[in-house]
């Protein structure tokens, strides 16, 4: 791990950051990078019995009282953050739900309240330097196979936000997909908004994910979560194993959720990365090379055959400046797909 250097860093490690959800696959990962660097966290989960084993995890490698868990039961109550805040140099805020609910009604209200009572508690701790929100790639486009085209910052998903509020599809898994994209959108914007028109002292960045790929740091309560489910059933079904029986299994990009715990933790320290939208876009992967990565790293094992006519995401994406952020915090530009897939499949089969 490259050190820091507290003198050139906006949030000096010591210093307390809250996290929102995190008994999260991608939160857990932010947790240990930043207490591996020194900061101190503050958690939210909506129940701190259920998610002892954050704590418990996290103290046994880090030690006593750098960690401590907030209940948040409902993300979206007035003034929910304003007591969780204080004392808070940083506030990355993670939790969402994902595609767990098919109406645009509940979803969207619920991204975009709980995104604005992270900003009002934010503008409230007079020591607050930076909010990080962990965006999406649904909030610029979702994957699109075999068309070349190019996703910046400047981009937005509007065609989500219309499909959601319009004739529910008949295919469930694309009505939850659209109503989450369209989720992710309308909070990025309301937080942007939210910024234009209240201009607060502290900075605003969002990171914005394609597919995470990386291990869990606990099998028992993270393997189904996200898109570790992808590396259990992949596991589960070997031989037999397809991407249709992957949820939400299409070409697009992925990321090593390491690079992307990285990245936001750049975000949050770094003083001249400032009202950035920044890309956590490693490369585009396919089945073939999600198989292929499975075969490798269990060479005795069977999986089944690859595809040949797979298709293929052609998209660019502007990521350059993500990766020099992840290479200035770790020292490494992103990490390879056999990584990510690899580490997490050999954590889930242990
Ligand atoms: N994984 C990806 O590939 C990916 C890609 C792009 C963006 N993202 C974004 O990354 C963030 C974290 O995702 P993840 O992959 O780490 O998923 P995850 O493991 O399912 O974590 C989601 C977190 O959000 C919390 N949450 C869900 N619904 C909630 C609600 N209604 N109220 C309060 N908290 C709620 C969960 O708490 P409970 O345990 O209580 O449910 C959990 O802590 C999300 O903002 C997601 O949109 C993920």
């Amino acid at each position: 791990m490259a050190l820091l250097d507290d003198s050139k860093l906006l949030i000096s490690p010591g210093s307390l950051v809250v996290v929102t959800g995190a008994n999260g696959f991608i939160a857990t990962h932010i947790l240990d990078q930043l207490l591996q660097r020194g900061y101190r966290v503050r958690g939210t989960v909506r129940s701190v019995s259920k998610n002892q084993w954050v704590k418990d995890y996290f103290e046994k490698h880090y030690g006593p009282g750098k960690i401590e868990l907030v209940e948040v039961p409902d993300m979206t109550v007035d003034g929910v953050y304003d007591d969780i805040v204080k004392g808070a140099s940083g506030f990355v805020h993670v939790a969402a739900p994902l595609m767990s609910s098919p109406d645009p009604h509940t979803t969207i209200p619920l991204i975009v309240d709980s995104t604005l009572r992270v900003l009002e508690a934010a503008a409230k701790e007079p020591g607050m330097k930076r909010v990080v929100l962990t965006s999406s790639s649904g909030s610029c486009v979702v994957p699109t196979p075999n068309k070349v085209f190019t996703i910046d910052s400047n981009m937005w998903n509007e065609d989500a936000v219309k499909a959601a509020y319009g004739p529910p599809s008949d295919n469930i898994f694309q009505q939850l997909g659209t109503v989450y994209a369209a989720s992710k959108t309308k909070g990025e914007q309301a937080a942007w908004q939210w910024m234009r028109e209240h201009k607060p002292p502290f900075a605003l960045n969002t990171i914005i994910p394609n597919a995470n790929l990386g291990p869990p740091f606990d099998k028992a309560h993270q393997g189904s979560r996200s898109t570790l489910n992808w590396i259990g059933i992949t596991l589960e079904k070997g031989e037999t194993v397809s991407p249709h029986d992957l949820p939400g299994f299409i070409p697009q990009h992925y990321v090593d959720v390491r690079d992307c715990a990285a990245l936001h933790v750049a975000a949050l320290i770094y003083p001249d990365v400032n009202g950035e939208r920044l890309f956590a876009f490693a490369a585009p992967f396919a089945w073939n090379d999600f198989l292929r990565v499975f075969k490798k790293t269990f060479p005795d094992r069977k999986f089944s055959e690859e595809i040949s006519d797979q298709s293929k995401d052609l998209s660019k994406v502007t990521n350059e400046r993500a990766e020099e952020l992840v290479k200035r915090l770790t020292g490494h530009g992103w990490k390879s797909l056999q990584d990510a897939v690899g580490d997490a499949a050999k954590a889930m089969d242990a």
